[in-house]
């Protein structure tokens, strides 16, 4: 064994296997900085002096196996010839491993991302952890990169393109499970065997793995292209390349040159090159580091919520609790009756099923979720969530009630999403233990959690709700107690105008076309039809009343209200805006865009994210352009409403 080496070690073992451990030191992830990857090639020519049986690569890490590479190494570079260059060092290098003259193996014991990924494609052989924590993916399109150190070249040899295509353009992560159903593992087991099915893959040296026979069919020449066109209509369906253009590259590259970066000149579209002058790029992966740096909000308290229980089953409280027994907390949920804990019950069952399909699991979920009509579990609760519906007497009575029988050090928290902190708490002896934790509807899948603090909440208590955040796996964003926060606020009055236009005479169509056409991710529209016009109604009268009461003048949309009279609430009822059929709107086609339509439609936007960042209602710009792309979606590619303004004005 070697000892020059920071981030890697190994050691031979009596079968003459050569385990090789991926260390990255100071840091809980590994990554494929330039020293990791210098150190790697120098270690493989030791090993391959050394003429081992076989060698497997395992990770030094509790957390996981390969973050994949720096990001930070793309953020610094510069120029087109330093982004080929980093290309350049992994592609080399997982080259080198490809072609090393013995059996080699993957063992991955946690989530594989990206380079993680493109290594286990470079071994011969990969085994995975049986553990719902073992994830693949390959999410460089989500930067507007791709995975040029190799991923598109094998993942399709490997899996056949169907499967890889999914992978490549998407980002979208497969559990250790579906990777063996898709054949991008040789073996999922758990973990008292892994090191030795690791061992077993590396002396039995059988054929590798190969997709069927239609699979392979697909990733030869004549087949290639036109899977490969097939492919781009779906993907213009979702993003336009002009907004998005990794994807298109992807698909380039990979029928045209074999997924080899090298290959196409700088010039032509298929190079990664094409994607390295755009704004796009920067703009995706700024968002990026805007996600970690909201991650990092969770973890200024190391508070974890073991007991939870929320109160109100309804659209939100059920998700709230679901998604907390999901995600391993003990939670009691509490209504009026059980009538009316039915409903989310079923749906935390559905849930559970989606996301973790196995049986074991989603019964330990399901013991952990439990209906609790007396609210015995009150007394128990380190974190109380409120969902009750949306009256402030209610919700004081409620919270002066729960301040009696919670436990003294119990975080009380509302998700109230236009009630005024400051007002709910005046009930409470210690106001200071009062939060907001506003989740997004669908909460499943909204990244995004306000937390809320007001005037008297206490700042370790705002911390604390940030790390339950990140418990459940969401973004926590810190924001003032004011009307509709940050998001709703801003989705407000872009909401207010898009009714507007159409009260002026556009139609539902032309607008949401506005929209899409600047990279929103569907029309202002559609979306209000989505959510429901009369929460929409409600919320615009909320706000409505705190403009007036600020001195704004404040008119409200007249069909709208003409549709909630009539109980055309949208999606739900079948016809809003536009009538809904099997679940989609149906829209004619839209009227013409001009480039001052969208400037129109979207100013109020503009306008009311710049009013929140200099009212102080959020700490700083970069973070409302978080808030907002995670919150309502806002086009990503352009980095946020602030930065947008900011590239505008530059
Ligand atoms: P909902 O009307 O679907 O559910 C409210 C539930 O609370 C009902 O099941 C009701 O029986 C129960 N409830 C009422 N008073 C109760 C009490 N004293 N004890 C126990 N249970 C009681 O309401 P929804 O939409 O889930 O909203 C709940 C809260 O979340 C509101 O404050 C709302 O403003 C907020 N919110 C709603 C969003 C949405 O999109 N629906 C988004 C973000 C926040």
């Amino acid at each position: 064994m070697s000892a020059n080496y920071k981030h890697w070690r190994y050691a031979s073992d009596k079968d003459h296997l050569v385990w090789l451990t991926f260390d990255k030191a100071g840091e809980s992830t590994n990554t494929f900085s330039a020293d990791a990857v210098a150190e790697l090639v120098a270690i493989l020519q030791e090993i391959t002096a050394a003429k081992p049986r076989g060698l497997i690569f395992c990770s030094g890490k509790k957390s996981g196996y390969i973050a994949g590479a720096d990001i930070k190494d793309f953020a610094a570079a510069q120029s087109v010839e330093d982004g080929m260059a980093i290309i350049r060092r992994g592609w080399d290098m997982f080259h080198t491993v490809a072609a090393l003259p013995f059996p080699t193996v993957a063992m991955v014991n946690g989530f594989c991302m990206g380079g993680g990924v493109e290594l286990a494609l470079a071994c011969r052989y990969r085994v995975a952890l049986d553990d719902p924590k073992t994830r693949f993916a390959l999410p460089e399109v989500m930067l507007g990169i791709l995975p040029a150190w190799g991923g598109i070249k094998y993942l399709p040899k490997l899996v056949g393109p169907t499967a890889a295509l999914d992978m490549l353009l998407s980002g979208r992560s497969v559990d250790a499970r579906k990777a063996k159903r898709i054949g991008l593992v040789d073996a999922c087991v758990p973990l008292r065997v892994l090191e030795n099915a690791a061992r077993m893959t590396a002396l039995e040296a059988r054929p590798p793995h190969r997709p069927p026979l239609a699979q392979r069919l697909m990733n030869s020449a004549p087949l290639k292209s036109i899977v490969a066109s097939m492919a781009k209509k779906q993907v213009a369906r979702r993003a336009a390349r002009a907004h998005y253009p990794a994807p298109y590259v992807i698909l380039d590259l990979w029928a045209r040159y074999d997924g080899d970066p090298f290959a196409p000149p700088l010039d032509d579209p298929a190079s990664p090159a094409a994607l390295m002058q755009g704004e796009t790029v920067r703009n995706l992966i700024r968002i990026y580091f805007l996600q970690e740096r909201m991650k990092a909000l969770g973890k200024t308290s190391d508070f974890t919520a073991k007991q939870v229980h929320v109160i109100g089953a309804g659209v939100m409280g059920g998700d709230i609790a679901a998604l907390c027994a999901l995600r391993g907390m003990r939670v009691t949920l509490q209504d009026q009756n059980a009538e009316r804990l039915a409903p989310a019950m079923q749906r935390a069952a559905k849930l559970f099923k989606r996301r973790l399909r196995d049986k074991a699991r989603i019964r330990d979920a399901m013991d952990r979720l439990v209906p609790d009509t007396a609210g015995d579990g009150v007394r128990k609760a380190d974190l109380i969530i409120e969902a009750i519906f949306e009256n402030l007497e209610a919700k004081r009575e409620l919270f002066a009630a729960l301040e009696k029988n919670a436990r003294p050090d119990a975080i009380l928290a509302s998700n109230t999403s236009s009630l005024r902190l400051a007002d709910i708490g005046t009930v409470l002896a210690r106001p200071g233990r009062l939060v907001g934790i506003h989740f997004f509807n669908p909460v499943a899948q909204m990244m995004l959690v306000e937390v809320v603090a007001g005037a008297n909440t206490d700042p370790t208590i705002a911390s604390q709700a940030a790390a339950f955040a990140r418990q459940i796996d969401k973004l926590p964003l810190p924001v003032g107690d004011s009307p509709g926060f940050l998001v709703n606020r801003v989705l407000g009055s872009y909401l207010n105008q898009a009714f507007t236009m159409v009260d002026e005479g556009l139609s539902a169509e032309t607008v949401d076309a506005a929209a899409t056409r600047f990279g929103m991710p569907m029309g202002p529209i559609e979306l209000a039809d989505t959510v429901g016009l009369d929460i929409c109604i409600a919320a615009g009268k909320s706000l409505a009343a705190a403009g007036a009461a600020a001195g704004r003048a404040v008119t409200v949309p007249k069909k709208l209200e003409q549709l909630v009279a009539a109980g055309n609430l949208g999606k739900k009822s079948g016809r809003g805006y536009y009538e809904w059929r099997a679940g989609k709107a149906v829209k004619g086609a839209p009227g013409e865009v001009s480039e001052a339509l969208i400037e129109r439609l979207i100013a109020p936007y503009l306008e009311e994210a710049q009013a929140a960042v200099a009212e102080g209602i959020v700490a700083d710009a970069d973070l409302a352009d978080a808030g907002l792309i995670f919150g309502t979606g806002f086009a990503p590619f352009r980095g946020g409403p602030l930065n947008y303004l900011k590239n505008q004005a530059a």
